[in-house]
């Protein structure tokens, strides 16, 4: 597609296609201060080339933004979307986000989902643009793994229905490697199976419970799902986790929860808060 670029008056030849291999490095290369913190896409790279959704917006045959997406139950995660700084406003992450929800369409996915910080006024403007709305506001706090001789007890959940309505009635998601997945009671048979969800109780009912998987994209990372609304279940649970990622040669553990202030923890630390945001498409 030839656009006219309405900065210098001049034709430049734009097209959106499926990243390759080769476009690493350039890539990369404008990637690695999009924030105060640096990014992520360095470690996602490889990963998200290999299940092959990932865009690139080539200018004048030259990568200058990407976008990736993953489909599942009938949605679109679209994530990682970022635009070289020397090429923003020109509309590209607009066309990305668009062709993005086209290839959804063509999918049968009738819902698009993406997280974007509650400070990154940029973002969030695409997003309205785009008519995403906001559904629910989450919070991440980074732990890192400590060993304590507390013997904090939680429990580990069985199929019973106390845990699944618990579990339905306080919370929409879960979150893995990063992305928010509908709870439903099949997923959650299969989180309960797979021993991936753990509880505390106070005077015979769950006070707080957690969720948690493994990240398919970073090395030794565990991502906690919490759903608390006591103070003491939280510390118990994230007492049990620090332990726990000692014990498993775990470097870091991610914890996303609704809950906006956690108990004061050593190496506990509270980092961004995030919008989860959803159009229909
Ligand atoms: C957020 C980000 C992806 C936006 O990329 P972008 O390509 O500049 O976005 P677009 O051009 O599609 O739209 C941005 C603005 O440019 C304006 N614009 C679009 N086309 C334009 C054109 N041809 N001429 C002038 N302005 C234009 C839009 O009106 C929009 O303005 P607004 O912010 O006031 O609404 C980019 O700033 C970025 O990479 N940020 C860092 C990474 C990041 O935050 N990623 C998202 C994580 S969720």
């Amino acid at each position: 597609m030839i656009i006219l670029n309405s900065f210098s008056n001049l034709l430049v030849y734009v097209i959106i296609r499926k990243a390759k291999a080769s476009d690493k490095k350039m890539v990369l290369e404008f990637c690695k201060t999009t924030f105060s913190w640096g990014d992520y896409i360095v470690e996602v790279w490889d990963y998200w080339i290999r299940e092959g959704n990932l865009l690139v917006l080539i200018e004048n045959n030259n990568p200058v933004a990407i976008c990736h997406s993953s489909f599942f139950d009938k949605q679109v995660w679209i994530e990682g979307i970022r635009v070289n700084e020397n090429f923003r406003k020109k509309g590209f992450a607009k066309r990305l986000v668009l062709k993005s929800e086209s290839i959804a369409k063509n999918k049968n996915c009738v819902i698009s989902k993406m997280l974007i910080e509650t400070n990154n006024k940029k973002s969030l403007n695409l997003a309205d643009y785009l008519n995403y709305k906001k559904e629910e506001t989450w919070n991440f706090y980074s732990l890192i793994p400590k060993k304590s001789y507390k013997k904090p007890k939680v429990i580990v959940a069985i199929n019973n229905n106390k845990i699944i309505n618990f579990l339905l009635l306080n919370s929409t998601y879960y979150v893995k490697s990063w992305r928010w997945i509908l709870l439903a009671k099949t997923n959650i048979d299969s989180l309960i199976n797979e021993q991936r969800i753990l509880y505390t109780i106070h005077d015979d009912k769950i006070n707080a419970l957690v969720i948690f998987t493994e990240s398919e994209y970073f090395e030794k990372t565990l991502m906690l799902t919490l759903i608390s609304d006591s103070v003491n279940g939280s510390n118990e649970i994230i007492t049990y986790f620090q332990n726990y990622a000692i014990d498993k040669n775990i470097k870091r553990i991610q914890i996303l929860t609704k809950i906006k202030t956690l108990p004061k923890i050593e190496n506990l630390d509270k980092k961004f808060s995030f919008y989860l945001m959803k159009k229909e498409i």
